[in-house]
């Protein structure tokens, strides 16, 4: 089959159109964090939202973008290395490191081009990347690009790790490789379990806190939930969740960021993050310390919704963090349950494989009212009988 064949035999997304169930590349038209109103004019309770402190919409953080924007211009046009450089990526880069308690830190485009950096920077032919079966498509990519062994080891299972770290134990440089928290289903890697099997066969471990970063620990991520900062010698971060932009972090040692600075060819061969999302990721950093009230109520929040949900019969995993996962059964009973939610005014996202099994994703923020989760409460109330009435995997 041609590159081009493959495309016209692709019928699943025109199947689904067709039907009136595709949830994807929707617009939105405006938003705040609690809700949006969709192109059509449709107002929705956002409960699909990664803006976990409400801080995208922020006022100081749009002043602070519009400000960065009218002084820089709106795009770097050139790669940090080249001349696409600002003061505001190496203030970022100080504050961040000074913030997540690690010596340095180094600013690249996305969070994507953040692990593609730091794994295919660091790793090669002849090492080994260890990668949780559960591990974001982004950890894979990178394992992938850097061309190194990938041995997979079971979600969370730091004793199938060592089973197979011990196996190479001392032959070949291997790096553990893991999220902090889980996108899809919300849950945490048992870092403490994952720190001692590491230091034990000297694999270097980094853990990918998109989701921790910024939420966990007053913000702090989740090394520092565990206290464990200082033994998890490499952390990637992500601006498009609780920093409500766009960019990524590299954090380590100095030695190693210089390294990265200097290798890693997701930050040298691709324009620098533009000033305005540099400054807004700049003015989160600074509110999210100054206001950690946002990460103890994006967590009362999730804990109401998960208690609200679980009183209503659905099942929804047991995560401790923003991401309530809601079991759905197959593709067509998730399309379904999306389609019910959003005739009731509740966004969530329809999550499918290969992105994960089946269910929906609903994730919650620091600045939903009262009232708006209420909203969504009852939203999920209207439509159980005929959610739960879809059998799991069926
Ligand atoms: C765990 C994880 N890592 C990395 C990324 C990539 O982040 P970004 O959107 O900044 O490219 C994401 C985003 O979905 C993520 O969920």
């Amino acid at each position: 089959m041609s590159v081009i064949e493959k495309c016209t035999s692709y019928t699943r997304a025109r199947e689904a159109k067709a039907a009136g169930l595709y949830p994807y590349f929707l617009n939105f038209d405006g938003r705040d964090a609690g809700s949006a109103r969709m192109a059509d004019g449709r107002e929705v309770v956002m409960c699909g939202s990664n803006d976990y402190l409400g801080l995208s919409t922020d006022p100081r953080v749009v002043e602070a973008a519009a400000r960065a924007a009218h002084r820089h211009g709106a795009g770097c046009t050139g790669s940090r290395f080249l001349n696409g450089n600002l003061e505001l990526h190496d203030q970022l880069e100080r504050e961040l490191a000074q913030f997540f308690g690690k010596p340095a830190a180094l600013v690249l485009t996305t969070g994507y081009q953040a692990n593609l950096g730091a794994i295919a920077g660091l790793c090669g032919p002849g090492d080994i990347v260890f990668l949780d079966k559960e591990a974001h498509a982004s950890l894979i990519d990178a394992a992938r690009l850097s061309r190194a062994r990938i041995q997979w080891f079971a979600h969370n299972d730091a004793a199938d790790l060592e089973t197979k770290l011990a196996r190479v134990a001392g032959g070949a440089d291997c790096m553990v490789v893991v999220d902090g928290v889980y996108s899809m289903e919300g849950d945490l890697c048992p870092l403490p379990e994952l720190v001692d099997v590491c230091e034990k066969y000297g694999a270097t471990l980094l853990v990918d806190d998109a989701h921790g970063g910024g939420v966990l620990d007053k913000g702090r991520g989740t090394a520092s939930h565990f206290a464990l900062t200082d033994r998890v010698p490499l952390i990637t971060l992500t601006f498009s969740k609780a920093f409500g932009s766009i960019g990524g972090a590299v954090l380590g040692d100095e030695e190693v960021i210089d390294f990265l600075r200097h290798n890693a060819r997701s930050l040298m061969f691709s324009a620098s993050a533009s000033p305005s999302n540099t400054a807004a990721a700049l003015e989160s950093l600074r509110i999210l310390q100054n206001e950690p009230w946002r990460c103890s109520t994006v967590a009362d929040n999730a804990d109401f919704m998960r208690r609200e949900l679980t009183e209503l019969g659905y099942e929804v995993g047991d995560s401790r963090t923003p991401i309530v996962p809601v079991a759905t059964g197959d593709d067509i009973s998730t399309l379904l349950a999306w389609n019910l939610l959003i005739e009731q005014g509740v966004y969530v996202n329809a999550v499918l494989p290969p992105a994960a099994s089946p269910r929906l994703r609903t994730s919650y923020t620091a600045v939903q009212t009262e009232e708006q989760l209420a909203r969504a409460v009852e939203g999920f109330r209207a439509v159980r009988d005929r959610i739960l009435r879809v059998p799991v995997g069926a």
